[in-house]
This record gives C-alpha cells, sequence and structure tokens, in this order.
C-alpha cells in the first residue's frame, strides 16, 4: 500500500520501515555511487529525498514514480529521514525535451498559461493546501456554532445585489431567438419561462432558511460580469455568506471577526511549512502579520469616522473623498495599512451606495452595513443586518427601481414573522489571498475565470 509522504515525514514510527511512495519526481542529482530523486506528492510542501544506487532510466524531472524502500533518518541537516529505494518503477515518463516545469522559477504570469501543470509548482501547491484547510475550517466554525448548511441555488430569477453584473442563462437559438409582437426576445419561451442568470449571492435564499431554522451558511460559486481586470476580482469566485435570525449588525460584526480569527489561525496550525514558503518567498512577514491579527481585536468605526479620518490624513487620493461617496480601495488601504495597521470593520454607510436590503438606521441617511478591510487586500467581507420592516423594505426597493412583483417571497418574509436579522458574504480567494499574501486573485482559485479567460 502506498504512504503518503507527508505521513511519513510527521510520524517517526516509520523510520526503519518499508513504505511504497508515489509522485511526480521534482529533481534528480546523480553522483559517483547513489542517485538523489527529489519525489513530491503533494501532501506536503518539501519533497521526500529518494537515495537509489543507479539512475534507472526515464527517470527524469516530471516523471510518476512508484518507489519501495526503507525510511531511514537523514544525515543531511535540511530532511529528517529519506528513503533508501530498493525498487523504482516508474509509472509515467515526462517528455523531458519538451516538459514546461524546469528547474528554474517560472513567473505567476507564465504558470496561469499552463494551469494544468501549475499545481506541480511549490506555490501553487502550497496555495492548494491552504486554501483546502480554510474551506474545511469554515465549515468547522459554523458547524461548531450550530449553523446548518444551506445549499442556494446557482441559478436564479433575481439580482441579489441589484448591481446589474448578471450572466445570463438561456437556451433560446441565437441566431433566430422566439420574439415578441414588439419584436423583443421572448424569454416566455426560454427554459426557466423567464430571463435567469447566474447568483451573485446565495444571501436572499439565505434569509428564507435563517428565517426558520435560526442560522445557517452556504458555500458556494458566485458570478459577476463586471468587466474588471483587478488582482481583486474574478468573475466566478466562491463565497461564505452565513445569516443569522435574531441578530443585529454587532452580533455580524462579532461573528466575522471571529470566524476569520478562527480559520486563520488553523492555517498557521496546520500548514506551517506552507506559510513559511509564503513568508519567506512571496510576503515578507506574512506568518506574523497573520499572528498578530489572530490576537488582537480588530478596529471598528463608523463610515463617518472613516471619512473623517481620510480627509484629515492630508493625502492627496487619486479620487478625492467626501461624505456620500463608496470608499475606492486607496482609501480602504489606506485606512487599513497606513492608520491602523490592522483588519477593520467599517459600519453604518450612506444608504445611497448600498443595496437595497439593508437595515436603514434611526438617522434615515445610513444603513446598517459592514465591511471588513484588511492590509494588502482591502475588501474581505460585506454584510449587514437586513431590512425587516415590510413597509420601509418596500419603499428602499421602489427607491432601487425594482419591482416588488419579482420579490414578493422576500417580502413576504417580512410579512409574516418577521425577525431581525443578518449576514454577510466572504470572498473565499479574497481569503487565501490575504493568508497567503498571493498578489493576484488568479492565483488563489485553481481554474481563474475573468474577462477572455475561462480555459482549461
Ligand atoms: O460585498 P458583496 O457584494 O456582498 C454580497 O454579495 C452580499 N449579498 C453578501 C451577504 O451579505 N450575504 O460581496 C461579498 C464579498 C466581498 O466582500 C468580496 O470579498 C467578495 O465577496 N467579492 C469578490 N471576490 C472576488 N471577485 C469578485 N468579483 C468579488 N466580488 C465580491
Ligand atoms: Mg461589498
Amino acid at each position: 500500500m502506498r504512504t503518503k509522504i507527508r505521513k511519513i515525514k510527521e510520524d517517526a514510527a516509520f523510520v526503519g520501515q518499508e513504505v511504497v511512495v508515489k509522485g511526480w519526481v521534482r529533481t534528480v542529482r546523480t553522483q559517483k555511487t547513489f542517485t538523489f530523486i527529489e519525489v513530491n506528492d503533494g501532501s506536503t510542501l518539501s519533497n521526500l529525498q529518494v537515495i537509489a544506487d543507479t539512475l534507472p532510466p526515464h527517470v527524469t524531472t516530471g516523471a510518476s514514480l512508484a518507489v519501495t524502500g526503507k525510511v531511514v533518518k537523514s544525515p543531511g541537516g535540511k530532511q529528517n529521514v529519506e528513503i533508501h529505494a530498493s525498487e523504482i518503477e516508474v509509472v509515467g515518463r515526462c517528455d523531458a525535451e519538451t516538459f514546461p516545469l524546469q528547474k528554474k522559477r517560472h513567473s505567476l504570469e507564465f504558470l496561469r498559461s499552463i494551469a494544468h501543470l501549475r499545481p506541480r509548482t511549490n506555490t501553487i501547491g502550497a496555495v492548494t493546501r491552504v486554501r483546502n484547510t480554510l474551506a474545511y475550517a469554515t465549515h468547522r466554525f459554523f458547524q461548531d456554532l450550530g449553523f446548518l448548511y444551506l445549499h442556494t441555488p446557482v441559478i436564479t430569477l433575481s439580482d441579489c445585489e441589484g448591481a446589474g453584473q448578471l450572466f445570463q442563462v438561456t437556451t433560446l437559438d441565437k441566431a433566430n431567438p422566439p420574439r415578441t409582437e414588439q419584436g423583443e426576445v421572448d424569454h416566455s419561451r426560454d427554459f426557466f419561462g423567464k430571463e435567469a442568470y447566474l447568483t451573485v449571492s446565495g444571501q436572499l435564499n439565505a434569509e428564507i432558511y435563517a428565517s426558520a431554522l435560526s442560522d445557517v451558511y452556504t458555500f458556494g460559486p458566485t458570478f459577476r460580469a463586471e468587466n474588471s481586470n483587478t488582482s481583486r476580482h474574478l468573475a466566478e469566485f466562491w463565497m461564505i455568506e452565513p445569516e443569522m435570525a435574531f441578530a443585529d449588525i454587532h452580533d455580524d460584526m462579532e461573528l466575522a471577526e471571529k470566524f476569520l480569527k478562527a480559520i486563520f489561525k488553523e492555517v498557521l496550525e496546520k500548514n506551517t511549512e506552507d506559510m513559511e514558503l509564503f513568508d519567506k518567498f512571496v510576503c515578507k512577514g506574512a506568518i506574523e502579520r497573520l499572528q498578530n491579527i489572530v490576537e488582537n481585536p480588530f478596529e471598528r468605526i463608523t463610515y463617518t469616522e472613516a471619512i473623517d479620518i481620510l480627509q484629515k490624513s492630508g493625502k492627496t487620493f487619486e479620487f478625492p473623498i467626501t461624505w456620500g461617496c463608496d470608499m475606492q480601495s486607496e482609501h480602504e488601504r489606506y485606512l487599513c495599512e497606513q492608520h491602523f495597521k490592522k483588519p477593520i470593520i467599517v459600519r453604518d454607510y450612506p444608504e445611497a451606495i448600498k443595496s437595497f436590503y439593508m437595515r436603514l438606521n434611526d438617522d434615515g441617511k445610513t444603513v446598517a452595513a459592514m465591511d471588513v478591510l484588511v492590509p494588502g487586500v482591502g475588501e474581505i467581507i460585506g454584510g449587514s443586518q437586513r431590512e425587516d420592516r415590510l413597509d420601509v423594505l418596500e419603499a428602499k426597493m421602489a427607491a432601487n427601481d425594482l419591482d416588488k412583483k419579482d420579490y414578493w417571497w422576500y417580502l413576504e418574509l417580512r410579512k409574516y414573522g418577521s425577525v431581525p436579522h443578518a449576514g454577510f458574504g466572504a470572498g473565499f480567494e479574497r481569503l487565501v489571498q490575504f493568508v497567503t499574501g498571493m498578489e493576484n486573485i488568479r492565483d488563489v482559485i485553481a481554474f481563474p475565470r475573468y474577462p477572455g479567460h475561462a480555459d482549461f
């Protein structure tokens, strides 16, 4: 039976035992009497050194091997154990002439163009393991608190964020769609009988279930057709969305802070080697930064206070800021990177710049919205207390040009046993980006989708 490299390295009981290791060759070094083969199977960052008396044919970088041999304590300082091979089987040869992953360091841009091979690099392997830890920790965190995991639909008729960044889902004949008498495309004859889209958020559906089961969360893919070629936006990204009944904006902020700390802590505990790689080669000081975040309270300020700080900063921003504008990433970054030097939670944003479902505050001009901003990434979480009063919600929808008929079920939740409730959306890739310090969001998801790119 095969043993994973991580197990062999972690458990001293393997020393002296015969094992079978399967993986891919990273490097081969032939010396006078021995050959050293570095094998990696993805279970851990560091390779396992295999020592062979002779170099069997076709053992080259990239080839896949099954190695049988004895685990021995390594005399070299770098690794604690190595394998003295008794048998090496080449499972799959690798065409050494054309294999794109040679020993030199490749740019992340280049690696994106070979997304089918990039998980075999140290960096992408480490990102993948950290991402896995974050996903597992997310489920554990919410499960431990008694939240129910809800699967919200991918296909939807409504635009939760009202921002119009929807991908349409249709089966109509592009070349010759059915038309109404007015000459418009007739979606009543489309697959769902209406215009349908890929979801931008599972929130509205989560609110339904929170209004019955109290605490729920979704964790699934979401889609936004925003044409922004930035290092923080994807057209397809994963979002974690908890929703709590009988909860207000303060409960929401509390949950968000607790959540981030819990999952970051888990990465520090489980991905030591991976984090050392990021700390060394990707983002100096990444480990200490994360430890600080886990151990210290986030700063909490209102939008109005944030604007005040920005205006008094004496800094010239590309976009000058006044009360009422949406903060640009330069503002968000100034606040958490230069002013507070830690994660901050900004709440009570002007009603006009936020979504229709957010609860209107007593001042009549701000809403109970909150964004968590972190150094390096900016907005990592966006959430709010939801408007639970039917009349206020109807007025807000009218002001946003939303048709009551399209949201009848959403409104009925306010009619039948409405409760104060709140939730947030955490962009999963932004979490991975933040933890690893990876500069571009396209490198923290296996197969990034962004304008012009949906390969692999
Ligand atoms: O702030 P957003 O738009 O909030 C919502 O969608 C709410 N309905 C969530 C809720 O309350 N249940 O998005 C939430 C988070 C952002 O803070 C950001 O981290 C991430 O989703 N996000 C993106 N991540 C990658 N690419 C994009 N294009 C993203 N747009 C938003
Ligand atoms: Mg937002």
